[in-house]
């Protein structure tokens, strides 16, 4: 009987070298792939959000992996999903956030009608490395007025310092459900 930490993390894969050399990829796609595996994972986070004190109105999910469980989390909660995606691919207008990564910056999205003033919103991606991703999605909801009132993600790589970021000087509460050292 292990733990859903130990299960989910039984089933993470990771990819020695990519996408460049020393670097440990966290890959996510085999606990989508097992059916048992997608239901544990989506499940530890519907337990949680569904609490009444814990339900969000919105579900916004980070381009790419994001979508995946943000869409699927927001349907068995019953509310909506809106996605916060990468510079260029949203129709309407939107609202804009860079950031910067290792090596340039990175630009993202949300629609201006995607969220209300006064919104709460649960914020999902599939992992945090330097956070910045994570706080770029909290901005974009705030400058529409909304509240996060928590990110999620499977994997934490606490080293790299964004979970503590976050939680600290980014003021955004965190639940995670796997962490690598
Ligand atoms: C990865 C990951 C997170 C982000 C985390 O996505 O899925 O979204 O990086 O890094 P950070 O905490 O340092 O911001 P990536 O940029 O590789 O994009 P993808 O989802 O399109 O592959
Ligand atoms: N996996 C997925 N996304 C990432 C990783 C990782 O290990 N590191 C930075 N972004």
């Amino acid at each position: 009987s292990l733990s859903v930490t130990d299960y989910l993390r039984a089933h993470i894969r990771t990819v020695p070298d990519w996408p460049a050399p020393g670097v440990q990829f966290r890959d996510i796609t085999p606990l989508l792939q097992d059916p048992k595996v997608f239901r544990v994972l989506i499940d530890a986070f519907v337990h949680r959000y569904m609490d009444k004190d814990m339900r969000p109105d919105v579900v916004a999910g980070l381009d790419a992996r994001g979508f995946i469980l943000g869409a699927v989390i927001a349907y068995e909660l019953g509310v909506g999903f809106v996605p916060i995606r990468k510079k260029g691919k949203l129709p309407f207008t939107t609202v804009e956030e860079t950031y910067e990564l290792e090596y340039g910056s990175a630009t993202v999205e949300l629609h201006t009608d995607a969220v209300k003033a006064g919104d709460r919103v649960l914020l999902i991606d599939d992992l945090i490395a330097t956070g910045g991703t994570m706080m770029a999605g909290k901005k974009l909801l705030e400058k529409l007025g909304a509240t996060v009132v928590e990110g999620a993600a499977i994997v934490d790589l606490p080293e790299l310092g964004g979970s503590d970021r976050l939680r600290g000087e980014g003021q955004l509460p965190l639940f995670t459900l796997v962490d690598f050292a």
